[in-house]
C-alpha cells in the first residue's frame, strides 16, 4: 500500500482525501481541471427523493475567510441521478469511491432515499445529512435534536447494509453528546461539520442578504471551529471520522487527521483554487515522505497520545 492508501469502513481509498457534497457537483463538472479519479473519493451533491429547484433569491455571500450560502439543496432527485446523471458519470469515465449524501424533510423521506440508494452498486458509502430541517419538527434540524437524530440514524440502518456514515451540524451545543447518539443507533462512521449558520444584511435594501434569510458560513473561518469539533467526537466515539471544514492547504488536512478524522474532506476552498485537492494529496505525500511516515493512518489522531 502506498503511504496514503486507507482501508474506511472495508473500502479501499487510494488516499484520505474525498470530496464535500455540494462543492464539487458529481465529479465531472471538474474534468478540466484535473483527473477526479485521483481523489480517494467523491462525495456528490445532496439527493431527495424529488428533484428540488432549491431557494429563491439570493444564494451566496463571500464573508471575510468564507462563504455563506443558502442553496437550498438544488439537485436533480433520486430517479433522475439513477438514470441520467449516473450513466454519465460512469461515461466520463469516473471509477473512484462515490458517496451519496442523502437528504429529507421527514423520516419516512430518509427511508425511502436509503432504501433507493441501497440498489445502486456503485455507490460505496451512504452519508445521511442531518442537518436538513424537519417538517414535523417545526423546521428544527434532524441533527439538532439528539433524540431525532438517533431515530433518524437508527431508521436509516434497519434498510441499508452500505456502511452509513452520519454527517453532523455544528449547530450544536454538545457535538460529543450528538456523535455518541448516532453511533449507540447504528451509525459506521461520523462525518463533521457541515456548515454554520450565519447571516448577512443588504444595508441598502436594509433587508438580509440571502434569500433565505440565513445561510451556512463555510470555508477557512470554520476551520478551528471543525478542528475542536473532530477533536471532541474522536474522544467521545470508536468509530472512524471524515473531517471537513475550511481545509484550505495539505497542513490543514493533516492537523484534522492528527485531530482523529482517518479521512478528510476538500469543500468551498475548491470553488476559489480547483487544483486544491491534487496539491492536497501531493503535500500529504511529501510530508510522508520527509517525515518517514510508512502510511498516513500513523497519524490519525496522533494529537491525542
Ligand atoms: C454551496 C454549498 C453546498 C453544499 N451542499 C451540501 C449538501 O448538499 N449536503 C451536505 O451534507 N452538505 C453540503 N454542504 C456542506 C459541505 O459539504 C461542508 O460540510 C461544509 O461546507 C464545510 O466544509 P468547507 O468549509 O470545506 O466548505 C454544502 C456547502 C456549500 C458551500
Amino acid at each position: 500500500m502506498s503511504s496514503l492508501g486507507i482501508n474506511f469502513l472495508g473500502v479501499d481509498f487510494k488516499n484520505p482525501l474525498v470530496t464535500s457534497s455540494g462543492c464539487f457537483g458529481f465529479g465531472m463538472e471538474y474534468k478540466d481541471y484535473f483527473d477526479p479519479n485521483i481523489l480517494g473519493g467523491i462525495g456528490i451533491k445532496g439527493l431527495t427523493l424529488e428533484p428540488r429547484d432549491g431557494n429563491y433569491g439570493t444564494r451566496i455571500a463571500e464573508t471575510p475567510s468564507g462563504m455563506l450560502n443558502c442553496v437550498g439543496l438544488e439537485n436533480p432527485g433520486i430517479e433522475y441521478f439513477k438514470k441520467v446523471t449516473l450513466p454519465l458519470m460512469k461515461k466520463e469515465g469516473i471509477n473512484t469511491n462515490i458517496i451519496a449524501n442523502i437528504n429529507g424533510s421527514t423520516i419516512e423521506d430518509y427511508i425511502k432515499i436509503a432504501k433507493e440508494v441501497e440498489n445502486i452498486p456503485e455507490i460505496k458509502i451512504i452519508e445521511l445529512n442531518i442537518s436538513c430541517p424537519n417538517v414535523k419538527d417545526g423546521g428544527m434540524a434532524f441533527g439538532a435534536n439528539p433524540e431525532v437524530a438517533g431515530r433518524v440514524t437508527k431508521e436509516v440502518r434497519n434498510v441499508t447494509t452500505k456502511p452509513l456514515v452520519v454527517k453532523l451540524s455544528p449547530n450544536v451545543t454538545d457535538i460529543a453528546g450528538i456523535a455518541k447518539i448516532v453511533e449507540e443507533n447504528g451509525a459506521d462512521a461520523i462525518s463533521l461539520i457541515n456548515t454554520v449558520l450565519g447571516m448577512a444584511i443588504d444595508i441598502r435594501s436594509k433587508k438580509p442578504l440571502l434569500g433565505n434569510t440565513f445561510g451556512g458560513l463555510s470555508g477557512p473561518a470554520v476551520k478551528p471551529i471543525a478542528l475542536r469539533m473532530v477533536y471532541q467526537v474522536y474522544k467521545a466515539v470508536k468509530i472512524p471520522i471524515i473531517g471537513m471544514g475550511g481545509i484550505a492547504s495539505p497542513e490543514d488536512a493533516l492537523e484534522f487527521i492528527m485531530a482523529g478524522a482517518t479521512l478528510v474532506s476538500v469543500g468551498s476552498v475548491i470553488f476559489p483554487n480547483p487544483l486544491l485537492p491534487v496539491e492536497i494529496i501531493e503535500g500529504m505525500e511529501k510530508y510522508c515522505k520527509d517525515n518517514g511516515i510508512a502510511n498516513i493512518s500513523e497519524l490519525i489522531g496522533i494529537v491525542h497520545r
